[in-house]
C-alpha cells in the first residue's frame, strides 16, 4: 500500500462562523487533515508561516490580500524538503481570496512532484475549490491529480464521513484496494 502524506495549512484565531466573528481553537482545515490521517494513515505536516497571521479576522484579511497581490512566498517555520518515500499527497488548506494561502505555495514550490499522486482539499465559506486546484497544478509539475474535495469551513468539525468517503475514492483512484481499518 502506498505511503501517504497530508500537507496542510490551517489558521486558528478569529474567523467568520455563520456571519459572526468567533475565535477558533483549532482551524477548520486541521479537522479535515486529521480525518484524512484517520482514514488513510500516513504523516501529517503542518505548513506554518514564520510570522503568524494576525489573530484578528480583519487584520488577517488585510495581510492575506497584501501577500496575494505581490505573490508573496512567506518564510515558513519548518520546511519539508523532499517527498521521497511518499506516493500520495493530500494538500489541504483554506480558500483565501479564491486560492490557497501563500505559505502553501512556499512549501509546494520547493518539492519535486514527479510521479506523485495529489489530492487537493479546500475548506471555504462559499467559493468551493475556487482556483486552488488549477493553481496547485501549475506548481506540482509531473504529479497526477485525483479528485478534489471542498468542505464548508463551518461544517469541517463534523465532516468526518464526507472526508472519509472522499479518501476512499482517492485511494481507489490511486489504485489501492482499501483504506486502513
Ligand atoms: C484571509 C481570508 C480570506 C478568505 N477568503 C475566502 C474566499 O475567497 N472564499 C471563501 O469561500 N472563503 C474565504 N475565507 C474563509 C475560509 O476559507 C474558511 O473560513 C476556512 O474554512 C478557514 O480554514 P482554516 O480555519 O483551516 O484556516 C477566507 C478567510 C480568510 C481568513
Amino acid at each position: 500500500m502506498g505511503k501517504n502524506l497530508i500537507l496542510y495549512f490551517s489558521r486558528n484565531g478569529d474567523n467568520l462562523v455563520g456571519g459572526l466573528v468567533k475565535t477558533l481553537e483549532k482551524g477548520n482545515t486541521e479537522y479535515c487533515a486529521e480525518f484524512i490521517q484517520k482514514a488513510a494513515g500516513g504523516d501529517l505536516f503542518k505548513i506554518e508561516p514564520y510570522i503568524e497571521y494576525d489573530e484578528d479576522y480583519y487584520a488577517c484579511m488585510d495581510e492575506a490580500t497584501a501577500e496575494q497581490n505581490r505573490r508573496a512566498r512567506p518564510d515558513l517555520l519548518y520546511y519539508l524538503n523532499r517527498l521521497d518515500g511518499y506516493d500520495n499527497v493530500f494538500v489541504c488548506g483554506p480558500c483565501w481570496w479564491g486560492t490557497y494561502p501563500m505559505p502553501v505555495f512556499t512549501q509546494i514550490e520547493r518539492l519535486d512532484w514527479r510521479g506523485k499522486k495529489v489530492f487537493p482539499l479546500v475548506t471555504h465559506e462559499g467559493s468551493g475549490l475556487g482556483s486552488c486546484v488549477r493553481d496547485l497544478q501549475r506548481f506540482c509539475r509531473g504529479a497526477v491529480f485525483g479528485p478534489g474535495l471542498a468542505v464548508r469551513g463551518t461544517l469541517a468539525p463534523d465532516s468526518e464521513k464526507t472526508v472519509t468517503d472522499w479518501v476512499v475514492r482517492c485511494l481507489e483512484a490511486a489504485g489501492e484496494e482499501s483504506v486502513r481499518e
